[in-house]
C-alpha cells in the first residue's frame, strides 16, 4: 500500500527515520520504491540531470512530464513534486493552479514549495485547504540562489530564529513536513524538537525525522557535489567504463 501523510506523521512519533531521495524518470524510480526508499521527490534538482546550471529554468511542464514517469515507476513511496522557480510566486491561484495540475496530471500525493513567510505561509495555508498536502522547504532554498547564494543559512542568531519561526509558521498553515536544508544541525534539532509534523534533512545534520540526498550525488553522477552529500557509488566511472568497452569490442569486432 502507498505510504500517506498520515504515515509520514505518525513514523515520528515513533521515531522511525524517514528515507528520502529524488528521481526523474521510470526505471530510478522503479529502482528506489522497489529498494524500499518511503518518500521520492521530484526535485527541481533535477535540473541539473537536464544539463541546466540552477534550478531556475526548469518549467512546470517539465517538472509534470518527468513526475508522470517517476509515478509509473512508483508502487510504495510517496510521490512528492516540487513547484519550480515562478510556478507559485506571483499569487495564490498561480499556486492552486500549479500544484492542482501537478496532483491531477501525475498522480503524485503531494507538492513542495520553498520559502517561509509572509508570502509562503499564507500560499501553503490556501493549497491545505484546497485539499493539496504541502512540504516546507526552509534554509537554503536554492530557488533563491541569486540573493542567498548556496551558502548554508542560519548561522546568526537572527537568521536562525527567522528559520525556525517560519518553520512553526509553516507548520500551522498545514504543512505536512518540513524539508531542512543546509542549516546547523543544532537548529535543525530545535526545529524537529518543536514541530509535530517530520522533518526531512538535507545538510542539516543527524537530528532530523528523516533524510534525503539528491540520486545523481548518492550515485555519483553528477559533476559536482553539494559539500553535504554522500557518494554511495561512482556510476560516471562505471557507465564510462563499460561504454569503452563497448566501443572497442564494436571497433574491434569482437562484438555481436
Ligand atoms: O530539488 C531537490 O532535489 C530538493 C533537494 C533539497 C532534496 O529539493
Amino acid at each position: 500500500m502507498a505510504i500517506t501523510t498520515q504515515q509520514l506523521i505518525q513514523w515520528k512519533q515513533q521515531g522511525r527515520s524517514i528515507v528520502a531521495l529524488t528521481a526523474w524518470d521510470y526505471a530510478i524510480a522503479q529502482l528506489l520504491d522497489a529498494a524500499g526508499v518511503d518518500l521520492i521527490l521530484v526535485g527541481d534538482s533535477m535540473a541539473v540531470v537536464l544539463g541546466y546550471e540552477t534550478t531556475l529554468p526548469i518549467t512546470l511542464d517539465e517538472m509534470i512530464y518527468h513526475a508522470k514517469a517517476v509515478r509509473r515507476g512508483v508502487k510504495r513511496a510517496f510521490l512528492l513534486v516540487d513547484l519550480p522557480f515562478l510556478s507559485y510566486q506571483e499569487s495564490i491561484q498561480q499556486a492552486i493552479h500549479s500544484a492542482g495540475r501537478v496532483l491531477k496530471e501525475t498522480g503524485a500525493q503531494g507538492v513542495k514549495l520553498e520559502g517561509g513567510y509572509p508570502q509562503m505561509v499564507e500560499t501553503v495555508a490556501r493549497l491545505v485547504q484546497a485539499g493539496i498536502p504541502v512540504m516546507g522547504h526552509v534554509g537554503l532554498t536554492p530557488q533563491s540562489i541569486h540573493q542567498l547564494g548556496l551558502r548554508q543559512q542560519g548561522k546568526t542568531q537572527e537568521t536562525s530564529e527567522k528559520i525556525l519561526n517560519e518553520a512553526i509558521a509553516l507548520e500551522q498553515a498545514g504543512a505536512f513536513a518540513m524539508l531542512l536544508e543546509h542549516i546547523p544541525a543544532d537548529l535543525a534539532m530545535q526545529i524537529t524538537q518543536k514541530l509535530t509534523i517530520p522533518t526531512i534533512g538535507i545538510g542539516a545534520g543527524p537530528h532530523c525525522d528523516g533524510q534525503v540526498l539528491v540520486t545523481s550525488d548518492v550515485l555519483g553522477l553528477a559533476e559536482k557535489n553539494p559539500p553535504f552529500a554522500k557518494v554511495y557509488t561512482n556510476l560516471r566511472q562505471t557507465i564510462t567504463k563499460a561504454v569503452q568497452d563497448y566501443a572497442l569490442e564494436v571497433r574491434e569486432r569482437k562484438f555481436p
